[in-house]
């Protein structure tokens, strides 16, 4: 088994190599490699069954991976667990509210089991209710709590001990809008008060709502990483979208683009419906050089936008395969499948 370096101040947080782990002939993790620096989010991003729970129970020290190694603030996951525990939080799909006692007593319990005393173990309790606003809720049994004041709840479990290290493992799956954002504040402040985060999502909006970094998992293996504008501006840049004062420019406005011989820039491409023209380009100079062409040529422009390929676009342009799609069928996947697609755009802001 390898090892790795001793994180030390500033590095990474969690240092993941070569994990292995299999399930009978499951390879659930199938030689994963990531790091996620102090005080920033990784987003692990991925369809049901890719492997994200198994990463997240292996640096909890749930399980033991098969081969590979992974270190969590320092702390190796298998020679250091009892350490390693102390500094990490976990909220998931499968956490552990004891559905009979109170919000309350459910908080105090854990500060207890964390070593707090009573007095801290009390006084900690009270503030968490009060900070995921179940303040009100606190003497209620957390059985007759909605999903989202569970999932609420589950934070606030989470953040008792202080944890340096925080595993979300899909925070928000199954909840309504409404909560989905409760639960997004609650995160971007735990970030906010130096946490890094770990967090295992299927929503791109999610993900790039909070992540600073993602990862993409498929079937047990990452394929591929980068910040979050990287990794759609990997995808076939950006889209500008012109949209001319005049509906009858339209044709008159692409041809001229079309054939503007301006570096970088892709052919443009009516879109009658939506009264618009769109070009494919890679930087901002581009941007501003199509608009003094239109300008010199005496075009008038009513509205201007750029698009990003969005991250659903993204996981498919990698995969061949949509994000949300279980992954139990046979498809050869990890093979980039061209370009990602072109038609998909959004509205444009007015
Ligand atoms: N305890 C287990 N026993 C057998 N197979 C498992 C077990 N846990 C996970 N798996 C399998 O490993 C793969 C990855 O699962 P999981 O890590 O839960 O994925 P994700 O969290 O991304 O949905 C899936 O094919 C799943 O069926
Ligand atoms: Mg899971």
């Amino acid at each position: 088994m390898t090892s790795i370096k001793q994180t030390s101040g500033g590095g990474n947080a969690v240092e993941v190599r070569g994990l292995v782990k299999h399930y009978g002939p499951t390879k659930a993790l199938d030689g994963v490699d990531l790091d996620v620096r102090q005080g920033t989010v990784l987003g692990v991003l991925g369809p049901n069954g890719a492997g994200k729970t198994t990463l997240v129970r292996v640096l909890s020290t749930l399980i033991r991976p098969d081969a590979g190694s992974a270190r969590v603030a320092g702390y190796d996951v298998l020679t250091q667990p009892r350490q390693l525990r102390r500094v990490i939080g976990l909220t998931g799909q499968y956490a552990s509210v004891d559905e009979k006692l109170s919000g309350r007593e459910n908080l105090y319990m854990i500060g207890r089991l964390l070593d707090l005393s009573r007095k801290d173990a009390k006084g900690r309790a009270d503030e968490m209710l009060e900070r995921f606003s179940l303040t009100d809720a606190a003497k209620r049994p957390a059985g007759q709590y909605s999903g989202g004041m569970r999932r609420r709840l589950d934070l606030a479990a989470s953040m008792i001990g202080r944890p340096s290290v925080l595993y979300l493992d899909e925070p928000t799956t199954g909840l309504d809008p409404r909560t989905r954002n409760e639960v997004w504040e609650e995160v971007q402040r735990m970030v906010a008060d130096g946490a890094t985060v770990l967090l295992t999502t299927q929503y791109m909006e999610e993900a790039e709502q909070l992540a600073d970094e993602l990862t993409v998992f498929d079937r047990g293996r990452v394929i591929a990483e980068g910040r979050v504008e990287e990794l759609k501006a990997k995808v076939g840049g950006r889209t500008l979208q012109i949209r001319p004062a005049a509906r009858g420019d339209l044709r008159a406005m692409a041809d001229t683009l079309s054939r503007s011989g301006l570096d970088g820039v892709g052919g443009a491409v009516v879109d009658e419906a939506e009264g618009l023209v769109n070009v494919a380009i890679i930087s901002d100079e581009q941007l501003t050089a199509i608009v003094g062409l239109l300008g010199e040529r005496s075009f008038r422009i009513a509205g201007i936008s750029t698009h990003l390929p969005s991250l659903d676009e993204v996981f498919l342009a990698i995969t061949g395969q949509k994000a949300s799609a279980p992954a139990d069928d046979d498809t050869a996947s990890g093979t980039p499948s061209g370009s990602a697609s072109d038609e998909t755009l959004e509205e444009v802001a007015a």
